[in-house]
């Protein structure tokens, strides 16, 4: 999907407030769900490829899974599970799948899947002090597993397009991405559809059964690849913020600018180009949470975590309830945000608790709790 023909960030039109998600890049209105379905979400999934995180590349075809261990886990109530998982041009680097899952279930169980931060052997250990936590017990007993892979088996996480997947997609003499290409965090969301098509290979999880989830710069990763890839059922979004959960236009916390400033390497050479003028951005995150739609979507917020800007998560899920209702599903149905420790909300959830910016056994509880009642577990 290239060349979609939309104007330089410089000759946008100022669009102040909520841009409707139902509205064409051209003016018209949506009202149908078919006109949603086949007009508009390709169009501001291609928007938000152009002006924001880049063009992936197709899936590849050649994905091969191969199991390298097994083991009992989690006091024997768990078993673990690594696959290598090989694809795209040949030197591309493998991805390690880790899986935990219910040692008393055979075939496909309800999944998440999601990108860690320190490494697969981090989360086997159950080491503490990672910003993301992956409590296998917890998630075994409510009878879920979960598959998670290091991100810098898909793309280390610094400005440099030499490593990761980047350069196996270059076409002959190209020494960095161009202008519209895929950045860092529409990697880890191919990436998150790559273990997505290897849990599938392998029968681990089946197509209604499998979640995405992710902390911070993961969860702006994992809500990506829900949004592009709807073979995820939902997508459980922690403290993601700006780039990701939090309104573009935001005024609390971490801004378009110092994103851009401080990780280049996240989105497209063009999203900078709105760093003084996120006016002039044709969409803000709630379409991002659209593209999911019908599907449900849970934001978990931390009151101490203002960089993250927890009000204006709440007003993203807000904001992109008409389409949920276009397409026959509830959204949120509340339009205040709640007390602190209180998860509300139907197809849209929101949940802000005390504390700060991580991904803890808390957090997952909700997710829990919120993933079994949409998925009926
Ligand atoms: C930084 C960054 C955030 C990001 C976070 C994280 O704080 O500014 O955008 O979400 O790191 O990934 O923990």
């Amino acid at each position: 999907m290239k060349n979609p023909g939309f104007p330089a960030p410089e000759r946008l039109p100022l669009r102040r407030g909520w841009p409707d998600p139902l509205e064409m890049f051209r003016g018209e209105r949506v009202a149908t769900r078919a006109a949603w379905e086949h007009v508009r979400k390709p169009e501001l999934g291609a928007l938000f490829r152009h002006y924001m995180y880049g063009f992936e590349p197709p899936a590849p075809r050649n994905l091969r899974v191969r199991l390298l261990d097994e083991m009992p886990h989690a006091r024997g109530r768990a078993v673990l599970r690594e696959y290598r998982v090989n694809f795209g041009p040949r030197g591309t680097p493998a991805m390690s799948l880790l899986i935990v899952r219910p040692a008393r279930v055979r075939g496909p169980v309800p999944m998440f899947v999601g990108v860690n931060f320190t490494g697969n052997v981090n989360v086997r250990s159950g080491m503490d002090g990672r910003p993301d936590a992956w409590p296998a017990e917890l998630v075994v007993r409510k009878g879920f597993g979960f598959a998670t892979f290091h991100a810098s088996d898909v793309d280390p996480d610094r400005p440099d397009f030499t490593d990761g997947v980047h350069p196996w997609y270059f076409r002959r003499g190209q020494t960095k991405p161009r202008p519209t290409d895929w950045g860092t965090i529409s990697a880890w969301a191919w990436g998150l559809s790559r273990a997505a098509d290897a849990l599938l290979r392998a029968r681990e999880t089946a197509p209604d059964r499998l979640m995405a989830i992710g902390h911070s710069r993961m969860g702006k990763a994992a809500l990506l690849a829900a949004a592009l890839d709807p073979r995820f059922a939902l997508a459980i979004v922690n403290q993601a913020g700006c780039g990701g959960s939090a309104p573009s236009r935001g005024t609390v916390g971490e801004s378009v600018r110092s994103i851009n400033k401080m990780f280049p390497h996240w989105f497209n050479d063009v999203f900078p180009r709105f760093s003084r003028a996120v006016n002039r951005l044709p969409f803000d995150q709630h379409g991002l949470v659209a593209l999911v739609a019908p599907r449900p979507v849970l934001f978990l917020a931390a009151e101490g975590d203002q960089w993250a800007n927890p009000d204006g998560q709440f007003e993203v899920l807000k904001h992109a309830e008409p389409v949920y209702h276009l397409l026959g599903a509830k959204g949120l149905g509340v339009n205040r945000r709640p007390p602190i420790g209180k998860l509300v909300g139907a197809d849209l959830g929101y949940r802000l608790r005390p504390g700060t910016h991580a991904l803890g056994p808390d957090d997952w509880a909700v997710a829990l709790r919120f993933a079994s009642a949409r998925l009926k577990v």
